[in-house]
C-alpha cells in the first residue's frame, strides 16, 4: 500500500491511459442495461468512470488514502478507503470489477475475498478478476507483493469459493506502460 499511497499521481498519470475495451466488452456484455457494478480496488478510478459514463450504477472502494482522492476527483463518486479483507456488502450487484487488484491479497486470504464477493452478487452475477501470469508469487522492483496465478490456479480459488456455475478463464498478454510483455490470467465468473 505504501507503494501506492506514495506513488499515486504517477500511478495515475500512468494508467489512466491503458485501454481495457476488451475486458469491458467481455465484462459487460453479461451485466444489464443500468445494473450496479463494484469496482473493487479501482485505483485511479478509470474503470469506475468508464461504467458510469456508459450508465451503469457504481460503487467503488480501494485500499489507498491517495488513490481514493484521487479516484473521487476523477469520477466525482463517494469512494470508501477499504481493504478487500474488510468489505463487507451492503448492497448485492449485478457485477463485481477487480482489474489488477486481487493480486495484491496473500494466498491465504484469498479464498475468503472470493467468497465475499461471491455473497455480494446477485445469482447470474459476474465477477471479473485478473492476476499476473505465474507459478509463484513475487515481489517486483517497486516492493509491491504479487499473488500470480496460472489459468488451472484461478479456475480452481473460483470454483472453491463457490464460482461453481460457469467460468472462464483466459490468458493475455499485453505491454506495460514502461513497454515490457506481461501476461495475464483474466478470470469472468457467474455467482450460481
Ligand atoms: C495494480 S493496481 C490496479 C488498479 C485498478 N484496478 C486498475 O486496473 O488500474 C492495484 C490496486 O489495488 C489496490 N489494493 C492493493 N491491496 C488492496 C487491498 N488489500 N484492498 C483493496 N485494495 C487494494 C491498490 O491500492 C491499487 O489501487
Amino acid at each position: 500500500m505504501q507503494y501506492y499511497n506514495n506513488h499515486a499521481v504517477e500511478y495515475v498519470k500512468k494508467t489512466l491511459p491503458i485501454s481495457m475495451t476488451e475486458q469491458y466488452g467481455k465484462f459487460l456484455r453479461n451485466i444489464p442495461n443500468n445494473g450496479s457494478i463494484l469496482d473493487a480496488g479501482c485505483g485511479s478510478g478509470r474503470d469506475a468512470l468508464y461504467f458510469l459514463k456508459n450508465g451503469y450504477k457504481v460503487d467503488a472502494f480501494d485500499a489507498s488514502t491517495e488513490l481514493v482522492k484521487l479516484a473521487e476527483e476523477l469520477t466525482g463518486l463517494n469512494i470508501s478507503c477499504l481493504r478487500f479483507q474488510e468489505f463487507c456488502p451492503h448492497t448485492i450487484y449485478d457485477g463485481i470489477w477487480a482489474n489488477a487488484s486481487l493480486l495484491h491479497v496473500p494466498q491465504k486470504q484469498l479464498h475468503d475475498v472470493l467468497k465475499t464477493f461471491k455473497a455480494s452478487l446477485k445469482s447470474g452475477g459476474i465477477l471479473f478478476c485478473s492476476f499476473k501470469y505465474g507459478k509463484k508469487d513475487a515481489i517486483d522492483e517497486l516492493g509491491r507483493s504479487f499473488t500470480n496465478k496460472t489459468c488451472e490456479m484461478l479456475d480452481k480459488d473460483l470454483s472453491n469459493a463457490g464460482f461453481t456455475s460457469r467460468r472462464s478463464i483466459a490468458l493475455q498478454q499485453s505491454t506495460t506502460p514502461e513497454g515490457s510483455p506481461q501476461a495475464w490470467v483474466t478470470g469472468l465468473a457467474v455467482a450460481p
